[in-house]
């Protein structure tokens, strides 16, 4: 059986359905891809839908009432979820992140953690867990999802200016209540918790040094804030070269207010540079995929809502995944998790994706491609 290409009613990116192959067996070892990368990051994205509009993510004129979002029988359930995970974690994956969309507008989703939490690794060990929220329902959710195994939590949040964070959410969300989650996270023990702020020059520049400051002063090491350059993700948010602030710029201006020193890197593939404080007021981090991809030792990959993988947060085609959970074999037999394991296996060894250090070169290509993947829809 080879690669189908299935346009799909509910399709809205290309995806394929992987090959099993013939007298499957579960691959040994590591997975390595075809820059010798080994797979240990999932991202699962459990809902497409989010209660924000931030207009480098979903831009209101395109995500408005008549946007029709994956329907309830698309999303993969928590089983099929878990049982994935538990196939990709016995092939190497040790961290899983649950993102969305909003992952906490997901039902129940401390169930979901619950099953993640019991799964172990061939050595024994569980997963690190952990959540990407925008921090609006976490007040109200961060005990439950402590109590039912989540290790940590990352929020976003675009500015301490309540005026200029209820412009990016672009949904008049007001910023205390982010805060009051953030508060909610580290009570409920899930410290430290990371805060990431998306840089758009001329539109939130000005709330580096603020919301630092802030979070230095109220919870020093307790809270990493982390400041990412906006991507050209997706094909929505009308992305340009000139509204990215370079970390490095980012950098200078922190340390302008705050002294700071580099950290080295805690493990191959990291998204940010780490940085400390001089006076011990914590640490913070820049991750800059624009001018400085990171893409050498890329280690993840993203499970969309309705279990498509993709190999890439610039992909345009996904693996479908759902069809190998919810189809059979030419004999009638439904998939064994051995087989699945094989199908994964094969598609990771496939993989060169790089995008963020081909850039340059894609963007001067852009438009003939299919459409990227939006980030929504696969996560952060
Ligand atoms: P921790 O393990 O908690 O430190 O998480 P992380 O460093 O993997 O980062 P997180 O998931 O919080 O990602 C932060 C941001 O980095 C995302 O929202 C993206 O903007 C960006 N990012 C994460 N992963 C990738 C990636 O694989 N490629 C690119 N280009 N950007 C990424
Ligand atoms: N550029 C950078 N980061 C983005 N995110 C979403 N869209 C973009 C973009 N265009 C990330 C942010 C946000 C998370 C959910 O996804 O980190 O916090
Ligand atoms: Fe904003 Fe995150 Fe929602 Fe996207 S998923 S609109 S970045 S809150
Ligand atoms: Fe990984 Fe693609 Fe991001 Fe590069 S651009 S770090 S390959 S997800």
């Amino acid at each position: 059986m080879g690669e189908t290409f299935i346009p799909l009613a509910d399709l809205r990116y290309a995806a394929v359905v992987p090959e099993v192959p013939r007298r499957a067996q579960a691959p040994q070892g590591l997975l390595a891809d075809r820059l010798g990368r080994p797979l240990r990051d999932l991202r699962i994205s459990v809902t497409d839908r989010c209660n924000f509009r931030c207009s480098y993510c979903m831009p209101k004129d395109v995500f408005d009432k008549d946007y029709r979002f994956l329907p309830q029988t698309s999303l993969l359930s928590f089983e099929e979820i878990t049982r994935l995970a538990r196939i990709f974690i016995a092939q190497g994956v040790v961290k899983l992140r649950l993102t969305g969309g909003e992952p906490l507008l997901r039902k129940h989703l401390e169930t979901l953690v619950g099953q993640l939490a019991a799964l172990r690794t061939p050595a024994g060990d569980a997963a690190d867990i952990t959540l990407t929220t925008n921090g609006s329902l976490l007040a109200r959710k961060a005990q439950a999802l402590r109590d039912a195994g989540l290790q940590r939590v990352t929020v976003s949040l675009d500015a301490l200016d309540d005026a200029v964070f209820r412009r990016m959410n672009d949904v008049d969300f007001p910023v205390a209540d982010v805060l009051a989650g953030i508060e909610a996270a580290l009570h409920a023990g899930l410290a430290p918790v990371k805060v990431n702020m998306v840089v758009k020059r001329g539109t939130n520049d000005d709330q580096i040094v603020p919301l630092a400051r802030h979070m230095r002063e109220h919870y020093g090491p307790q809270v990493v804030l982390r400041f990412i350059e906006y991507m050209d993700v997706g094909a929505t948010n009308g992305w340009r070269m000139d509204e990215v602030l370079p970390s490095q710029e980012v950098v200078q201006r922190l340390s302008a207010a705050f002294p700071l020193e580099a950290l080295a890197a805690t493990a191959p593939g990291e998204t940010a540079q780490r940085w400390r404080y001089r006076d011990g007021g914590g640490e913070v981090g820049v991750i800059s995929s624009v001018t400085q991809a990171f893409c050498r030792d890329c280690n993840r990959a993203r499970l969309s809502t309705e279990g498509k993988l993709f190999l890439c947060l610039f992909a345009s085609r996904g693996h479908d995944l759902r069809a190998l959970l919810r189809g059979a074999s030419p004999e009638g037999t439904a998939w064994s998790d051995a087989q699945i394991a094989a199908a994964i296996g094969q598609v990771w060894a496939g993989r060169d994706d790089r995008y963020s250090e081909l850039r340059g070169a894609l963007q001067a290509d852009a438009g003939r491609g299919e459409r990227r993947v939006e980030m929504h829809y696969i996560g952060g």
